[in-house]
């Protein structure tokens, strides 16, 4: 087989950040079957009491999400979550007009918030302002954050939760910029109602954190400029602003699919200045940092659900099968994600479960996890510490959009202990092996502790059956400069090596 050479070289003095484990959280949204058949299914052989589906509490846990937002996306923007409390005979079915669907209300605030527990996460929750506004969020905030003796959050207790809920992360709406939104705005409506929203909701508790809508993806004609404008508007009640975005291999262009982690860094690389550039005109201390809550491949089901009935209760929506490309790819949006943990806090996987998800469910049958499963449980549950600087040399090619892709990405962090040090990269070429080093740089390395690879699949082979997973990497070896390994075409991999 050919091979090229490439390298990440190692710099313990020169630190990006720490990593904040919250860029590893995820998304549930009443979409779909994310909760009906997907977290919730009273009756299946493997629901447990409260109806939680056990095979998918298990997987979920070995994903390591320390941060799931709820209850939207585009749901929230005509969600009262009043519908969603109190005794399940009781609570009214609603059209859910963001995706057409029937709302049963079944599962809710209370349900999600017991669920949390046996998924080890945080809620991110997130407030309607589309068809609602300060009122109904400081409600929901007296709800769930107020202990006792007002009428919310006494309605709270009668409701069985005699503790507040304590919720700190709270999202300001969600996508107010996109013309599909239900009560959509401009950017200075928009401004002006999450500024207020969030002064209300913090006299209520001032402990909270807010997120305030970004743009919904780097090619919104309004991006740039909204944010600018949410930015100066808001300034003082939130501390972070969200981006989304979503990418597709709709061409059949492999090269130029896998180059899109590029636009990412694109992405929050301009949305830092900007944070900044605003930071500076204002004359601030405060520095606004950064929300990716919603990410992922998003394209297999647009076909599907282009010809979906509409008004069903949890149709199958945004079912997404992905194969081992998008694995390769959204392990190159991880690595990306790391190159900015300075400023990048929080992001969300979107979604958890069943809507574009790397964990499914058979309504009559088992969970299982799909291909883009694999690099991110590596990365949530190795990435810990801090990142250094990457600086990774490699040979680059063009694509129609991009004239220079690096076929390696890699990252490297270094743990709390000082101990060790793991390694992800990416090798994009899909034809090439690369005789890859891990130079030590200023460290003194003392052995590889872990040495493993995703590659040798097809680049449109799933995984249903469950044959795909993390194999070894045999080719490691150790010598004076550094780590020499072989990366194979299309490969996704992760290295640990302990240092003295
Ligand atoms: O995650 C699916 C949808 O994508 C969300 O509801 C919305 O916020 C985004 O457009």
């Amino acid at each position: 087989m050919f091979h090229v050479k490439s390298s990440i070289t190692l710099d313990k003095y020169a630190p990006v950040g720490e990593i904040d484990e919250r860029i590893y959280g995820s998304f549930i949204e009443h979409l779909g079957r994310a909760v009906y058949t997907g977290i919730y299914q009273p009756g299946h052989p493997s629901a447990d009491e409260n109806g939680f589906r056990q095979d998918v509490i298990d997987l979920i846990n070995k994903l390591n999400v320390p941060i799931i937002r709820y209850p939207g996306g585009n749901f929230v923007s005509g969600f009262n979550w009043e519908d969603s409390v109190g005794p399940k005979d009781q609570r009214p079915r609603r059209l859910d007009l963001a995706w057409q669907t029937i709302e049963s209300n079944q599962f809710g605030l209370h349900e999600f918030m017991q669920w949390l527990g046996k998924v080890h996460a945080k809620p991110m929750m997130a407030v309607n302002l589309g068809t609602r506004g300060i009122d109904a969020a400081r409600n929901l905030i007296e709800y769930t954050n107020f202990p006792k003796g007002s009428y919310y959050s006494d309605m709270r207790r009668r409701n069985g939760a005699e503790q507040p809920f304590n919720i700190k992360t709270w999202c300001l709406g969600n996508e107010m910029d996109g013309p599909w939104q239900i009560g959509h705005k401009d950017a200075v409506a928009y401004g002006k109602l999450a500024n207020e929203t969030a002064h209300a909701m913090r006299i209520v508790d001032d402990s909270i954190e807010t997120v305030a809508c970004g743009s919904s993806g780097l090619t919104m004609p309004t991006f740039g400029s909204w944010e600018d404008t949410v930015l100066d508007l808001t300034y003082d009640n939130i501390d972070y602003l969200s981006l989304h975005r979503y990418y597709g291999n709709q061409d059949n262009d492999t090269p130029n699919f896998l180059a899109q982690s590029l636009d990412l860094d694109a992405f929050i690389s301009g949305v830092t200045a900007i944070c900044d550039a605003v930071k500076a005109r204002k004359h601030s201390q405060k520095t606004i940092n950064l929300s990716l809550d919603e990410w992922n491949v998003w394209y297999h089901s647009n076909n599907h659900d282009a010809h979906d009935e509409k008004w069903q209760e949890a149709p199958h929506k945004l079912e997404d099968i992905y194969n081992f490309e998008d694995a390769l790819l959204v392990g190159s949006m991880l690595i990306t994600m790391l190159h900015h943990a300075d400023r990048l806090k929080m992001a969300c996987l979107a979604q958890l479960v069943n809507v574009i998800a790397p964990i499914m469910t058979d309504e009559n049958g088992g969970a299982w996890a799909q291909s883009i499963f694999y690099p991110f449980m590596q990365v949530s549950t190795l990435g810990k510490g801090t990142v250094l600087t990457p600086i990774v040399h490699s040979e680059t090619y063009g694509t129609k959009e991009f004239d220079a892709v690096p076929f390696v990405d890699g990252v490297a962090v270094l743990n709390d202990a000082g101990d060790t040090v793991t390694v992800f990269a990416v090798n994009k070429s899909l034809d090439t092996a690369q005789d890859f080093t891990i130079a030590a740089g200023d460290f003194d390395f003392a052995s590889v502790a872990l040495s493993t690879q995703m590659a040798g699949y097809g680049l449109k082979e799933t995984n249903e059956d469950g044959h795909m997973g993390i194999t070894p990497n045999t080719t490691a070896r150790l010598a004076e400069d550094g780590v020499h390994v072989t990366l194979a075409p299309a490969s996704w991999n992760t290295f640990q090596i302990k240092v003295n």
